[in-house]
C-alpha cells in the first residue's frame, strides 16, 4: 500500500545514507508526543524534531561520558558470573543453560543501571519488576493491523490519539524518572548514568531546555533502542563462539593476556584493546544483523546518481541488510562464521556500506560504541570463566523467531556451560 525501493547497489547506498542524507533524514515511524509522549524519542523522531534532539543527545554519548556510565556495568559483569556460576549446579547440562534468557537479564541491569542508576537486580530475581516492564515494552500495544494503520496514516491516527507504547511500560517510565529527577534536583544527588547527562542537557528558560516528558522519552530509548538488541548479539556470538571452539579458544587468549595487564579485571580499558573479540562481536553481526533492514523517507524526488531513475518524493527506501551481509561477491562462504573477515585490512579492502549493522550516516546508531562496550565486557568476563559447547537441546542450524521485529532464536539459545 506504499511505494518503496529496495537498494542494493552500494554506491547508492552511501549516497542516500551519507552524501544525500539531507534527502533521506526521515525513518517514517509512528509516534504520538501528544498523548504518548514516551513514544517520542530519537528513533522515532523525524524532521525537525529529529535533528534538534540528536544534536542535544549527541554530547551523551562521547567516549567520556561511556567511560562515566560504564563504570556499574564492569560489576553487573561480575554478578553475572556468580549468577551463571549458581545456576550450573541446578541445570540439567544435557539440555543446557537458556542463554538467551540470562543476557536478556544481563542487559536489563545494565540499561536500568547506566540509564536511570536502578538497581534492577534481574540476573538474581528474575521475576524483578523492570524485566516484566521491560518484556513488555518489547512487545506491540496493537495488533499488525493496527499498527500498520499508524504507520501509513499517521495524521489522522495522531488526531485519533492512537498510541504506540503499552500504557503499563509509558506509565512506569514517567513516573519512575519523574520521581527521579524530582529527588536529584531536591537532594542534589549525581549519579553516573545517562539520566544524569540528560539533566545537564537542561537549559531553563531557553528554547534548548528538555522537558520532563523528552527527558522521559530519551531516557526510555535506552530500553527500545539498546537493551534487546545487544542481548541478542551476545546471544548468538555465544551460539556461534560454541559451535566454533577453535575460534573460542583464540579469543580465551586474547582475553586472559590483556587482562593479565589490567589487574585481572574485564575494564573498559581492557576491552578496548581486545581486537579479536571486536571482530567475533562484528562478524556475528553480519550473520545475525538484529534489524532485518533499514529504512528512510524520500523527502524530495531524487535523481539517482549517473541514470534516469527518479525515487519519488514520499518513497519509503528499504536497505535490506541481511542481502549485503550474505552476498557471497563481498562475503565468500557467507554462511561460515569467520571473525578474520574483521581485520583492519580486510575492512578497509572492503567497500564501507558492506557492513551496516550500526547503519552509516548522520542517523547511524547513536549507542553504537556503548553497545560494543557493555557486549564485550559481558562476553570477556564469560569467555574468561566458562567454556561453551552445543547441548542435544542447541537448535543447530539456528531458526530464526518470526514473529519478533528483531532477530531472536525461534527457540532459545541452549548450550552447555562448564566452568574453567
Ligand atoms: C548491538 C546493539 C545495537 C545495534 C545492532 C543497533 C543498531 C541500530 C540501527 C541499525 C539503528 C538504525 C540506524 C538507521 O536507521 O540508520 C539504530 C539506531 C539507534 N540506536 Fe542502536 N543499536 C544497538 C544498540 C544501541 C544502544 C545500546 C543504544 C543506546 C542508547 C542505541 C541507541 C540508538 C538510537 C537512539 C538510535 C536512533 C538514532 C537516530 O534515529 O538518530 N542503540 N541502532
Amino acid at each position: 500500500m506504499r511505494k518503496m525501493v529496495m537498494l542494493l547497489d552500494l554506491d547508492l547506498i552511501q549516497d542516500i545514507l551519507v552524501k544525500d542524507f539531507g534527502n533521506f533524514t526521515d525513518h517514517g515511524y509512528y509516534c504520538n508526543e501528544k498523548d504518548d509522549p514516551v513514544s517520542a524519542h530519537l528513533l522515532n523522531l523525524d524532521g525537525v524534531r529529529w535533528k534538534t534532539m540528536r544534536a542535544k543527545l549527541t554530547p551523551a554519548f562521547t567516549s567520556g561520558k561511556i567511560k562515566f556510565m560504564l563504570t556499574s556495568v564492569v560489576d553487573i559483569a561480575n554478578q553475572l558470573v556468580n549468577v551463571l556460576e549458581e545456576t550450573l549446579s541446578s541445570t540439567n547440562m544435557d539440555d543446557g543453560v537458556h542463554c538467551d534468557d540470562l543476557m536478556l537479564r544481563y542487559t536489563t541491569d545494565v540499561t536500568g543501571s547506566v540509564a536511570f542508576g536502578l538497581n534492577c537486580n534481574s540476573l538474581k530475581n528474575p521475576e524483578s519488576k523492570l524485566t516484566e516492564i521491560t518484556k513488555k515494552g518489547c512487545s506491540y500495544r496493537h495488533s499488525m493491523p493496527v499498527m500498520s494503520f499508524m504507520l501509513l496514516f499517521p495524521k489522522l491516527s495522531r488526531k485519533l490519539g492512537l498510541k504506540a507504547v503499552v500504557e503499563e511500560v509509558s506509565q512506569f517510565f514517567l513516573r519512575v524518572v519523574r520521581e527521579t529527577v524530582e529527588f536529584r534536583d531536591r537532594t542534589g544527588e549525581q549519579r553516573k548514568d545517562f539520566l544524569n547527562i540528560l539533566m545537564e542537557l537542561r537549559k531553563p528558560n531557553t528554547v534548548d531546555n528538555l522537558t520532563m516528558d523528552e527527558i522521559t522519552a530519551q531516557a526510555f530509548l535506552f530500553f527500545a533502542a539498546g537493551y534487546e538488541t545487544s542481548s541478542s548479539v551476545l546471544s548468538f556470538c555465544l551460539y556461534e563462539l560454541a559451535l566454533n571452539q577453535d575460534i573460542q579458544d583464540k579469543a580465551r587468549r586474547e582475553i586472559n593476556e590483556i587482562i593479565a595487564q589490567h589487574d585481572g579485571k574485564s575494564t573498559y580499558e581492557a576491552v578496548k584493546e581486545m581486537k579479536y573479540l571486536l571482530q567475533v562481536m562484528h562478524e556475528t553481526m553480519r550473520m545475525y544483523s538484529v534489524g532485518p533492514f533499514l529504512s528512510r523517507k524520500t523527502a524530495e524526488d531524487y535523481i539517482v546518481s549517473n541514470t534516469n531513475y527518479v525515487i519519488e518524493k514520499g518513497t519509503t527506501v528499504i536497505i535490506p541488510m541481511d542481502a549485503i551481509h550474505y552476498d557471497p561477491d563481498i562475503y565468500p562462504n557467507p554462511d561460515q562464521f569467520d571473525p578474520e573477515r574483521f581485520t583492519k585490512t580486510e575492512v578497509e579492502n572492503r567497500h564501507p556500506m558492506a557492513w551496516l549493522d550500526f547503519s552509516r550516516g548522520p542517523r547511524a546508531c547513536i549507542g553504537s560504541r556503548f553497545a560494543e562496550f557493555q557486549v564485550l565486557i559481558g562476553l570477556s568476563s564469560l569467555i574468561k570463566n566458562f567454556r561453551f559447547s552445543p547441548s542435544q537441546k542447541t537448535q543447530i542450524p539456528m531458526k530464526f523467531n518470526m514473529y519478533k521485529l528483531l532477530r531472536g532464536p525461534e527457540k532459545g539459545v541452549y548450550l552447555k556451560v562448564e566452568k574453567l
